[in-house]
């Protein structure tokens, strides 16, 4: 985006702005005088009619198109963008992204300088409160998350009741949705619409998550390894704790590496917010029902838990690990360029530039090897991203090396499992998503999400009684059968596949 662009953007912020008129239908006189500025003039070859759309902080309304008929009282136009490639359903005052540029701020401070001088209290309290607070004020907001950080008995009792190898992903997902049974006065379903107009409201259950999922984090890890669950130490920093929670053993004035402590933070900071990607468009999008909040991380952490989003560093280290050796490299590339693999940790939809946070995690990464040890798949790394960045496939393709391409290096040196990965995401990013849950019940412009379809299905068939149909065609519904069945079929010769 040009320098006049942005300024306009801004200057589109800060204008106290009307309702208006979206579009107007022109006739051939006006189109000219009327289209020279801040419109976009639209041409409809089908009836011949012009109309003038208004342009608005680099936008066009897409109810506009809605005026643009082919006959009276067919609905208009509607915009066609499977999976959000170039539609804004938000004006949001927390994350600006140059993507090709390779820039990341939050609320105006580059990524750069809060990773490098902040801490990721302070970066919550900036992400949601929108300024960076002064010393008191954040003393206050970490006192008041760190003594939000016990879960009730029986949620941990909840937490027990998994199986001994389930994922901590599913374990938390679970866990979080489960805690709002806890608040019943904070669920808009049973105690009022209108319960998150109150900022108290609001700021009780930010508290609560942002205080308890360290703590769901570490009990779902101490499940996996059969330990016992530890409590919170509340006058510990926000990683401290979490890391003491998932080490404590039996020893006396357990201290975690202060190393890793920093490490996690910066971490942590890297992956608060990262504007509308899947997961917070999905915490926007579940909390537009006035769901309580609950239910809707829940959902966003269900989101954020597939491989092409959160789960991408998971994927990154099972693909470094079956190339192996830095000598394997080359026939890697070689299957990606000819379409038989994917890049894990390149790419993205935003950034055709190198992503800021990779540079931070990078730098990162040596400094935790200096502490625990090198991990011998960064050679791998190392040269898969030298390869790639020289080659023109990735290069035409503006395919960069992306945040998670060494951040799952420096979980494994700090000795996660991959399948913990997406917890040690999901974390931060629930500030990130609160950010936006509050914005979206500041903002006077949303509504219930609803998108559209374009329908494609058969137009109007009648019912034919079971007797009188043909074969259906279906996909095929084969299945493979669990063993139980298999050895059953034995028995009853059912024939189980
Ligand atoms: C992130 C991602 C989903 C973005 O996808 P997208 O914006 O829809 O980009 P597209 O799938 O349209 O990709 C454009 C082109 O680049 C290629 N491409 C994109 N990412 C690639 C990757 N990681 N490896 C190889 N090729 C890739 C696509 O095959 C496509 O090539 P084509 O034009 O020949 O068909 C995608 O880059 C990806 O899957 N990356 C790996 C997963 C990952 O690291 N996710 C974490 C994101 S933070």
């Amino acid at each position: 985006m040009s320098h006049i662009s942005r300024l306009n953007v801004i200057s589109g912020h800060l204008k106290d702005e009307q309702e208006e008129e979206y579009v107007d239908e022109l006739t051939s006189n006006n189109v000219n005088a009327d289209a020279k500025k801040e419109t976009l003039t639209v041409i409809d070859n089908r009836t011949g009619k012009q109309y003038n759309i208004k342009i608005k902080n680099q936008t066009i309304s897409a109810l506009a198109f809605r005026e643009i008929s082919e006959q009276k009282g067919d609905n208009g136009l509607v915009v066609y963008d499977p999976a959000f490639q170039n539609t804004a359903v938000v004006t949001s005052t927390i994350t600006y992204i140059d993507g090709d540029k390779g820039i990341l701020r939050y609320r105006g401070f580059p990524i750069e300088e809060l990773a490098e001088r902040s801490s990721f209290l302070e970066v919550a309290y900036l992400l949601i409160n929108g300024n960076l607070p002064n010393k008191s004020q954040l003393d206050g907001w970490s006192h008041k998350i760190m003594t939000h950080t016990f879960l009730h008995e029986n949620l941990v009792g909840l937490m027990k009741s998994f199986r001994y190898d389930a994922h901590p992903m599913g374990m938390l997902i679970s866990t979080v949705a489960a805690l709002g049974t806890f608040y019943p006065e904070a669920n808009p379903a049973l105690a009022g619409q209108d319960i998150f107009k109150s900022e108290n409201v609001r700021n009780k259950q930010m508290f609560r998550i942002i205080g308890k999922l360290p703590t769901i984090a570490a009990c779902a890890w101490r499940h996996r390894i059969g330990r016992p669950y530890n409590t919170p130490v509340n006058h510990l920093g926000y990683t401290e704790n979490f890391l003491y929670m998932l080490d404590k053993l039996s020893e006396q004035d357990y201290k975690p590496n202060p190393v890793l402590c920093r490490a996690l933070e910066i971490l942590f900071i890297l992956h608060a917010d990262h504007e509308l990607n899947c997961s917070t468009a999905a915490m926007r999008h579940i909390s537009s029902s006035n769901t309580d909040p609950y239910t809707a991380v829940a959902g966003a952490a269900g989101a954020l838990y597939g491989p092409l989003h959160g789960g991408a560093n998971e994927a990154v280290l099972d693909m470094l690990q079956q190339i192996g050796t830095k000598e394997n490299v080359g026939q890697f590339v070689a299957d990606v360029k000819a379409k038989k693999k994917k890049l894990m940790g390149f790419g993205h939809r935003i950034y055709k530039n190198y992503d800021p946070r990779a540079k931070i995690v990078r730098r990162v990464a040596y400094e935790v090897f200096e502490s625990l040890g090198k991990e011998p798949l960064i050679e791998v790394a190392t040269e898969l991203e030298r390869q790639a960045l020289n080659d023109e496939y990735f290069v035409t393709r503006k395919l960069y090396p992306n945040v998670d391409f060494y951040s799952g290096l420096i979980y494994k040196a700090m000795g996660f499992p991959t399948d913990m990965f997406p917890v040690l995401f999901t974390i931060p990013r629930a500030v990130g998503w609160l950010a936006h849950w509050i914005e979206h019940h500041e903002d006077p412009e949303t509504k219930i999400y609803r998108p559209r379809q374009v329908y494609k299905g058969e137009w109007f068939r009648n019912y034919v009684p079971i007797e009188g149909r043909p074969p259906a065609k279906v996909r095929t519904q084969e299945s493979y059968s669990s063993a139980t069945t298999k050895r059953y079929s034995k028995v009853t010769g059912s024939g189980a596949q």
